[in-house]
């Protein structure tokens, strides 16, 4: 067959790419429209495509937010599955079923909460699609589809070209947004690491660390129940196994670096992205570019889509040998991670503290390392340097008046914001009661900062600590059955005015946690459940029960 292709945009594949020339224009499209020639990630909307953007919205320069609709978010639940969320936004205005697409969990890992996030995108500020961490590609996917309907080029999830990829990671902080360095994570600042220090003892399951930095000179500043954001590195040694996976040089020119080097820090090598496999199903053929075309779409041809990351893609098209470019160009921009910030700036402004589980998990042969955490945990020297914000808490922070009582319940990692709260009170002298519900798996090895606390509770800062372990008896004890055996007290704290915090696991811990706040207080508080579960939902909203849950 005679092959003519139309007029074409500049190629963007090296010449010695080894395509034929259909697979060069198939390409040639497939990364115009992932990254658009002129650098921007998203095609812009034409005036009567953003009048599409609301349906029923009359044309013109109306902010697209300006629907009406600003009603309850009744998919607004963290552990409600995506599907049951768009139903629940079935009929409602564009914006809102994108809000549904989120997570859910304002955890402010896309630097906005889940409705700015979504109002961002409709009103044309925000072009990425794939910034939900916790909502994934899932996410992603459901956010592209949403995006069609604005009618314009069916939106890619937004993607750097590789060049700006490296831009990124190798000169931080060059662009100038309107807010200070360290405020976001668009312009992170520079601090230094300084320690970690594990605070599991020998026999736990688990591996957690107290981990320091020096703050001096970055103009980071913060207030406890913010969150710290850190740009980390990938495993140098992942890096490598994809490089001889690729059998390409390790010191293939990109944008002015090295592949290796982007591979480190500019791009993920967690879960291989929709893009990749797309790629792979244009350069593979027969069977392979049908499962590679399914996966792209979603789909698990073979059962194995959940356990492919960048790596185990690559050899699973083992014998294609993608171009290293188009490659880096097919992958997710290596995103930062928030931690709940466990220290008060009140002790001392210059020093921050995370409390950090390290991710480790068997895939097959393979152990697969949380970037970040494991970044923490193996990969960093003291005297390092990191890229790093704060991410301001919006809805999570001590009471404005030192002497309202505090209950704080954080299992696990969840004690972060805590020891914060705590170090706070003790340091400004509050005379408010604090209440701590902290568990975890064992009581020999796993109760973290014990020494710390023990000392509190000595200077009567700490009024109340309740522990609950898990693993230490044959039945489980969580903290929510601990607060019902004290659910009396529990109670008699929240009828003085008592806040309540929640640190911590988003999709089973804190909703249980607070199905046990409502059993207590239809008990305790002589209420119908129905009464119990309005009185919980009111303190959510004057902001007597606050959630920092990921
Ligand atoms: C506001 C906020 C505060 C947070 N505070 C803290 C904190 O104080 N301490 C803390 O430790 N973390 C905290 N986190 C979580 C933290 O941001 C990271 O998500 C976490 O450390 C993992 O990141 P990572 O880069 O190490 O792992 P990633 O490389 O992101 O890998 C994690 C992913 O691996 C997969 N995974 C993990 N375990 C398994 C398994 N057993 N089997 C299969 N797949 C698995 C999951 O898909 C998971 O999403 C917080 C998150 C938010 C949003
Ligand atoms: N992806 C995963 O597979 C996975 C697994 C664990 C943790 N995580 C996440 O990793 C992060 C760090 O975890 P972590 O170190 O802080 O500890 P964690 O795993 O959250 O566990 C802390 C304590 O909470 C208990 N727990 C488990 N389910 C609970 C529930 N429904 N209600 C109350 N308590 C419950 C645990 O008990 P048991 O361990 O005995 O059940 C343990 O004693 C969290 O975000 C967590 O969600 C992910």
């Amino acid at each position: 067959m005679n092959f003519a292709p139309p007029p074409q945009p500049p190629s963007l594949l090296p010449e010695s790419a080894p395509f034929t020339p259909e697979q060069r224009v198939w390409l040639n499209g497939f990364f115009a429209g992932l990254i658009s020639v002129d650098g921007s990630a998203v095609t812009p909307l034409s005036p009567a495509e953003s009048a599409a953007l609301m349906p029923g919205a009359a044309p013109g320069p109306k902010d697209p937010a300006a629907d009406g609709d600003d009603g309850e978010a009744p998919w607004h639940d963290q552990t409600l599955p995506l599907a049951e969320r768009m139903n629940l936004a079935e009929g409602r205005p564009l914006r809102r079923r994108m809000m549904a697409a989120m997570a859910q969990q304002d955890c402010g890992q896309c630097g906005y909460n889940c409705q700015d996030y979504s109002d961002a995108i409709s009103r044309k500020t925000e072009e990425r699609l794939n910034l939900c961490v916790p909502g994934g590609k899932e996410t992603a996917r459901m956010l592209k589809t949403l995006y069609a309907e604005f009618g314009a080029q069916p939106a890619t999830v937004a993607k750097a070209p590789a060049a700006a990829v490296v831009a990124e990671a190798a000169a931080p902080a060059v662009t100038v947004p309107p807010v200070p360095a360290g405020r976001s994570r668009d312009n992170p600042a520079i601090a230094t690491f300084l320690s970690r220090t594990l605070l599991n003892k020998p026999g736990s399951a688990k591996e957690t660390w107290h981990v320091e930095f020096d703050l001096k000179g970055s103009g980071i500043d913060y207030v406890v129940g913010d969150s710290f954001g850190i740009y980390p590195a990938n495993d140098p040694g992942l890096a490598d196994a994809v490089i001889a996976a690729l059998s390409a040089p390790a010191d293939f020119p990109i944008g002015g670096r090295t592949l290796r080097e982007v591979l480190i820090d500019g791009v993920s090598l967690g879960p291989a992205p929709d893009m990749l496999f797309q790629l792979y199903s244009y350069i593979t053929g027969g069977t392979r570019r049908q499962a590679a075309k399914a996966l792209s779409s979603g789909e698990n041809p073979d059962g194995d889509a959940d356990t492919l990351d960048v790596l185990a893609a690559i050899e699973k098209f083992r014998g294609t040998r993608p171009d290293p470019e188009a490659f880096i160009e097919a992958l997710d921009p290596l995103q930062p991670r928030l931690y709940s910030i466990a220290s008060s700036p009140k002790v001392d402004p210059d020093r921050l503290a995370l409390t950090v589980d390290a991710v480790r998990y068997p895939v097959g042969k393979r152990t697969r390392l949380g970037v970040a955490s494991t970044f923490f945990a193996d990969r960093i020297a003291p005297g390092a340097k990191v890229r790093a914000y704060v991410q301001r808490a919006q809805h999570f922070g001590l009471p404005a008046d030192p002497s309202v009582p505090v209950i704080m319940i954080g299992p696990g990692t969840g004690i972060a914001p805590f020891r914060a709260f705590l170090h706070e009170r003790m340091a400004t002298k509050a005379p408010g009661r604090n209440w701590l519900f902290f568990g975890h798996q064992h009581s020999g090895c796993d109760f973290f900062y014990e020494n710390e606390l023990a000392k509190m509770k000595a200077a009567h800062v700490l009024t109340r600590l309740t522990l609950a372990w898990s693993r230490d008896a044959a039945e489980k004890v969580y903290v929510q059955d601990r607060m019902r055996d004290v659910g009396r007290d529990l109670w008699a704290w929240l009828a003085e005015g008592a806040h309540v915090y929640v640190c911590g696991d988003a999709k089973r811990m804190a909703k249980d946690v607070e199905a046990a706040l409502i059993e207590i207080t239809a008990a305790f508080g002589v209420r119908s459940t129905n009464e119990a579960i309005t009185f919980v939902a009111d303190l959510k909203k004057s902001g007597r029960y606050q959630q920092d849950v990921y």
